[in-house]
């Protein structure tokens, strides 16, 4: 793989997309280009090729982060600088927001005015990167807002999966536990997952349940962990949002952790070829016990790489075509 196979596939897709704020915004076949081109990313990188290309010379992206952030900033930042685009920056605390009253859409139009093609937006409330796409010309992408979604997540949640189980992911069950009501991921892939065909059961708390979620969405709920985790072959950990008030609606951590908490017992319930995953950040000993953290199961730090190059993908996709 070279960066002129790379630029052949990026200016071949069909993919055309000015926005990514909901997973379901992406039809099958642009989903498949994404994981596609995330390995190809993979690939020559993992060939040694020299990391930095020319594929988005010429073009600037905006980081906007006004919630914290490790995996997913880094990431598009990493990848931004990788792909040869002009990457800044912009968080809660280096910007006017909160410490002087500025709104949010006058901060991105700001930022748009400075020509930005694409601003990558975190913030803590549902539906602030559609609130300002509709204000500004740059392209936008949410790194996840509030509670609603978190769509580069799921999508590399789902190249973690296809990674291990194949292409054809129907039928899979993949178990989501924890505090499903206030996650972003969770609601990116509650969208996604069925739609492969996977079977999704969510176990926790009744409490972390949204409302009308079976109803809404092709899920079961079952809030008997051990019966849940049986036979799955994902168990996929939802840390308790202690930032969203989450601890409101459970006794007490450690309450949770005794029902919920995915140990080497309830691991074993799982078929012997299930793994483990959590996009983080891991609450260890709460969502899962480190013991299964360090084990074979775990593909945490698989995620972590799927989300660079399907970050490479995307960014490539969206700002990368010459023609
Ligand atoms: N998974 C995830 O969104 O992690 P960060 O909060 O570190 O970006």
């Amino acid at each position: 793989m070279n960066e002129e196979n790379l630029l052949k596939k990026i200016n071949e897709s069909q993919f055309d997309h000015h926005t990514l704020y909901d997973i379901n915004q992406l039809s099958k076949d642009d989903i498949f280009e994404i994981i596609n081109l995330a390995r190809d990313f993979k690939k020559f990188i993992e060939e040694g090729n020299n990391k930095k290309t020319s594929i988005l010379r010429g073009t600037s992206i905006i980081n906007f982060f006004l919630e914290t952030s490790t995996r997913t900033r880094t990431s598009f930042e990493l990848a931004g600088k990788h792909l040869g685009s002009d990457t800044i920056n912009v968080t809660a605390s280096s910007s006017t927001g909160k410490s002087k009253g500025e709104t949010l859409v006058d901060m991105a139009r700001t930022l748009n005015s400075m020509k930005a093609d694409l601003i990558i937006l975190r913030n803590a409330s549902a539906g602030t990167p559609k609130l300002i796409s509709e204000h500004i010309d740059a392209k936008v992408i949410s790194a996840g807002d509030g509670w609603h979604q978190h769509p580069t997540q799921a999508l590399t949640d789902l190249l973690t999966i296809k990674n291990e189980f194949g292409d054809d992911p129907r039928g899979l069950k993949v178990t989501i536990v924890g505090d499903i009501k206030h996650s972003r991921v969770a609601g990116s892939l509650m969208r996604l997952l069925p739609r492969t065909g996977m079977k999704v059961t969510l176990t926790g708390p009744s409490t972390m349940m949204p409302e009308k979620v079976e109803q809404v969405f092709d899920v079961k709920i079952n809030t008997k962990a051990e019966e849940a985790f049986t036979d799955a072959d994902v168990l996929y950990n939802i840390r308790v949002q202690k930032e969203r008030g989450a601890e409101g609606d459970i006794p007490t951590i450690r309450e949770y952790a005794h029902q919920y908490c995915i140990n080497t017992a309830r691991a074993a319930l799982a078929k012997k070829s299930a793994i483990v995953m959590d996009a983080g950040p891991v609450n260890r000993e709460i969502g899962i016990r480190t013991e299964v953290i360090e084990s074979p199961m775990s593909r945490i730090e698989h995620q972590v790489q799927n989300g660079f190059y399907t970050r490479l993908a995307l960014l490539s996709l969206m700002l990368g075509k010459r023609n």
